[in-house]
């Protein structure tokens, strides 16, 4: 399996084995399964990450910057680029050329779909996508299946419900992708209007994957293992009315505290607007903090595996 030099772009461009073999790397950095003193600041000691974000984040941009000090390297970037030259009129490729030159990794978070793949095509040094619009966002995927396989000991024979917009959710699209190669009935809840789009459910009938399509929030999530609740994303809708319309119709208040209690377990990629109820949060089966912090252990990792220092 060879990660050295690799670009980190589109989850669909990993096989099975890779993909559980970056989740078993994972486990190296995750304080649960190795002793909490041990240091990885060796592991990647005089290489330099430059952080390139073009779009507001919290978990992935400082996860990728805590997970890079993590294992020595320095950090480099911006995450305001009109404080750079891009200000001036510096175009995207012109940025990528000179950030190349400087650093041995590029982390890259971008608005406009395919611009990870436009920049990787630029790059001579590794391009990890750190979200690029409304495309993908495979370091999520990654810490989500990474979560799942912590939790349940298993990515198989179990039941997974996506829940919000599952039109704009790029992480909704790659997992389900991603689980697909596992023996995972996948049950998708939304408004018709935020469904999943039809091309993802197209490669679940192709690969012979169980599902299910629900327009209303069920009163029991009986077998349902995982719900992966999502926010309706505002920023992605031409017509604020229609957001408007429908942004309050699928999100959960503390009467969900029940099903926490029969079992499920409740994700989400985070940030949250109103989607779930603060009283869900102490609940142990509400695990979407420790499914941010999964996120430091596998960025740690596929940063030590694209440099080919693990
Ligand atoms: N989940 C996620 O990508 O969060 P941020 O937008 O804060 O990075």
């Amino acid at each position: 399996m060879k990660f050295k030099g690799r670009d980190i772009i589109d989850i669909n461009d990993f096989s099975k084995e890779e993909l559980l073999y970056i989740l078993k790397t994972a486990r190296r950095f995750d304080p649960q399964f190795v002793k909490k003193d041990r240091s990885n600041y060796t592991i990647a000691q005089g290489k330099i990450a430059a952080v390139l974000f073009f779009e507001q984040s919290t978990r992935t941009e400082q996860s990728f910057r805590s997970a890079a000090q993590k294992i020595g390297m320095g950090v480099i970037g911006f995450n305001d680029p009109q404080s750079t030259s891009i200000h001036k009129g510096e175009t995207f490729a012109d940025t990528i050329r000179i950030m190349d030159s400087y650093a041995d990794v590029l982390i890259i978070r971008h608005p406009e779909p395919g611009s990870a793949k436009e920049a990787a095509d630029i790059a001579e040094i590794p391009v990890i996508n750190a979200g690029d619009g409304s495309n993908q966002h495979p370091t999520q995927t990654l810490l989500d299946l990474y979560t799942i396989l912590k939790e349940q000991g298993t990515l198989d024979g179990i039941k997974v419900a996506f829940m919000g917009d599952l039109k704009y959710g790029r992480t909704v699209h790659a997992l389900s992708i991603a689980l697909s190669h596992f023996k995972v009935k996948q049950i998708f809840i939304s408004h018709q209007d935020l469904a999943m789009p039809k091309e993802y459910i197209e490669i679940l009938k192709k690969r012979g994957v169980a599902y299910e399509i629900l327009t209303k929030i069920p009163d029991e999530f009986k077998g349902i293992n995982f719900l992966y609740q999502t926010r309706v994303q505002k920023e992605r809708f031409k017509d604020l009315k229609a957001f408007n319309k429908i942004k309050d119709e699928f999100i959960l208040g503390k009467e969900f505290l029940s099903q926490l209690d029969k079992g499920v377990k409740l994700m989400h990629p985070l940030p949250r607007i109103n989607e779930m109820a603060s009283e869900l949060d102490s609940h142990q089966n509400a695990i979407y903090f420790s499914q941010a912090r999964n996120g430091l252990y596998v960025r740690e990792a596929l940063l030590a595996l694209v440099l080919g220092r693990i």
